[in-house]
């Protein structure tokens, strides 16, 4: 084929770099690519490992009807210019496992990935999925130094999919059609916002008894030990890819969506200076702003509570950076 024009054409695709290309990672860089929101670099320290899945990804996009690249790496330089990262790197739970007790391990891993993949791409927005999330966004928000509307963490889409469809399967409705949103940290702690959920504008509190919706909140909180316990062999990774490839649409489209994110607070809620799940507006600038809802005493002292937990780990795991506690 002959192009009509003798100057090449350059197109400044968008490139999304996912850190860590294990069941997250590879799933959501399989959601990205077909999707077809951006070209997607995968990282990850096991040498052979994100080639051979970006390869069977690239087989995949005759089938699929994509054009988009996928590239597999072991090396940041490959990551340059990325518009987002995710970060993904670092061990998932296992049976009995909390996520807090990932701390240790996560802590440097995050950093070390925060550190590189900022140094190659320096005006990329950075999401962050490695459990704890919370404290993991923290470190990275400290590592990169970027400011707080650059980078976030994903949990509450998840944990807001997980209640919609547990309230979907006990009306029987389409998930679609119901709306919750979870605040809070990513953990025990988090603070399911029953009050608002709905189902296409009907408040579940009209269609659903007091201690079935606290079993459904219930069922929630423990959503990801629940399927941890199943399988055995790790955690969540469907959802939890399509949750942060929601987020990743929202910045690459400028959808302006308003979901529950992982944010560095400055005094909302009471709050500052933690990392803690809070309605954002995600476009094309990352956080575009932090909607303050009026709350219960219930809620906004679990939300107190949980922005606490997550304070007594951030100290943790600057003792833990700090090599203090643990040579
Ligand atoms: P996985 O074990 O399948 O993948 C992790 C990958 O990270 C592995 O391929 C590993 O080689 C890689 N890795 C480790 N150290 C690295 C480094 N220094 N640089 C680059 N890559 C490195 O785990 P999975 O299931 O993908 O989970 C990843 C993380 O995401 C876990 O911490 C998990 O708890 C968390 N997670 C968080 C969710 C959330 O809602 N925020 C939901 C689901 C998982
Ligand atoms: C989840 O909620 C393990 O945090 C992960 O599935």
């Amino acid at each position: 084929m002959s192009s009509s024009s003798n100057s090449p054409i350059v197109c400044n695709l968008p490139r999304v770099t996912i850190v860590g290309a294990g069941r997250v990672g590879s799933t959501l860089a399989q959601r990205i690519a077909e999707k077809n929101l951006a070209d997607v670099v995968l990282l990850d320290i096991i040498a052979g490992m994100p080639q051979g899945l970006a390869l069977d990804l690239m087989e995949a996009r005759g089938i699929e009807i994509h054009n988009r690249q996928i590239i597999g790496t072991n090396n940041y330089a490959d990551t340059s210019g990325s518009q987002i990262v995710v970060i993904t790197a670092g061990l998932p739970r296992k049976p009995g496992m909390s996520r807090d007790d990932l701390l240790k391990t996560n802590a440097k891993i995050v950093v070390e990935a925060a550190k590189n993949a900022i140094a190659h791409s320096p005006n990329a927005i950075f999401i962050v999925v490695t459990n704890p999330l919370d404290v993991m966004t923290y470190l990275a928000w400290q590592a990169t130094g970027l400011p707080r509307d650059r980078i976030m963490g994903m949990a509450g889409v998840l944990d807001s999919a997980r209640f919609e469809t547990f309230i979907a399967l006990e009306l029987g409705v389409l998930p679609a059609d119901v709306k919750a949103m979870v605040l809070g940290s990513h953990g025990d702690l988090m603070v399911p916002l029953s009050r608002y959920a709905t189902v296409n504008g009907i408040p579940i509190t009209e269609l659903l008894d007091a201690a079935t919706i606290e079993r459904l909140v219930e069922r929630t909180r423990n959503g990801g030990a629940e399927i941890v316990e199943l399988m055995q062999t790790g955690g969540a990774f469907f959802a939890p890819a399509s949750a942060t490839s929601v987020m990743v649409e929202s910045i690459l489209l400028n959808q302006s969506r308003l979901l529950p994110v992982a944010a560095y607070l400055q005094g909302e809620y009471g709050l500052e200076d933690v990392v803690i799940g809070v309605p954002c507006r995600l476009g094309c600038g990352g956080i575009e702003s932090v909607l303050e809802l009026t709350l219960s005493d219930e809620e906004r002292k679990g939300l107190h509570t949980s922005a606490q937990s997550v304070r007594q780990n951030i100290e943790r795991s600057q003792e833990i950076l700090a090599n203090k506690n643990n040579p």
